[in-house]
């Protein structure tokens, strides 16, 4: 697991400074597989924010796209053209959502999102909706059967999910948090060998690299963690 090419380290750009974005992905893009532009740097600084990370790494973009089939279509044809190679939406925009976007975008990996972790079991209650370890690894299976190329889910779910899906699709992790490091707001993390031994493909680590004193450091120490792991 040495190199660029192979590493399953996404660090996450998450600011609205295109100055400290450029940099920090300069810094990191040595030691990650992929970088990821999420809403807030999308959304403040434009879809040329993902051909100028391009140039460095390939772009998971996470837009979480959950509208009608031909809408999310049509973004997901936007997305490749600005020149993501991963892009999410909601698994629970349906079979058909996600099966307009990956024929839409097919040299895009399409990934769906199955329950946000932000959401609780008295949270989908509350919107009606069944416990998150009865939906996650229903809808994963569903998204996966539609064209999604990979599911992005917490650690928790990861092993739930890698049984629904199978070996061959991309299963992305967040909530990612190396041995010693803060847990800031989630409830429920894994460090990065943990996530991987779950099942995992990919993991996404923001604060703990974008708010490290030097991130490509991070990153290093994070990619020979999982080395030895
Ligand atoms: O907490 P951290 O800064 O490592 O989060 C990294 C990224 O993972 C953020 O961009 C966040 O949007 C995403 N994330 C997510 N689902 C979670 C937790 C974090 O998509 N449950």
């Amino acid at each position: 697991m040495t190199g660029q090419d192979t590493s399953p380290l996404i660090v996450a750009l998450d600011t609205d400074d295109r100055g400290r974005l450029n940099s920090i992905a300069r810094a990191v893009a040595p030691h990650a597989g992929l970088l990821k532009v999420g809403l807030q740097a999308f959304t403040a600084l434009g879809p040329g924010v993902v051909a100028d990370v391009a140039r460095l790494r390939p772009v998971f973009l996470d837009l979480k796209l959950h509208d009608i089939p031909t809408t999310v279509a049509g973004a997901a044809v936007a997305a490749a053209d600005a020149g993501a190679t991963m892009l999410t939406v909601h698994a629970a925009g349906g079979a058909a959502m996600v099966a307009a976007a990956a024929k839409a975008a097919p040299d895009v990996t399409i990934l769906a999102v199955t329950v946000l972790t932000s959401l609780d079991d008295d949270d989908l209650a509350a919107v009606g909706q069944p416990p998150a370890a009865e939906q996650v690894p229903r809808l994963a299976a569903m998204a996966v059967a539609a064209g999604a190329g990979g599911i992005v889910c917490s650690p928790a779910e990861v092993a739930a999910v890698r049984e629904a899906v199978g070996r061959d699709v991309a299963v992305v992790v967040p909530g990612i948090r190396p041995a010693g490091s803060a847990i800031g707001d989630h409830s429920r993390v894994a460090t990065p060998a943990a996530a991987l031994a779950a099942g995992a493909s990919h993991i996404v680590v923001g604060r703990p690299v974008t708010g490290a004193h030097d991130p490509a450091a991070a990153c290093a120490a994070i990619v020979a963690e999982l080395q030895w792991a």
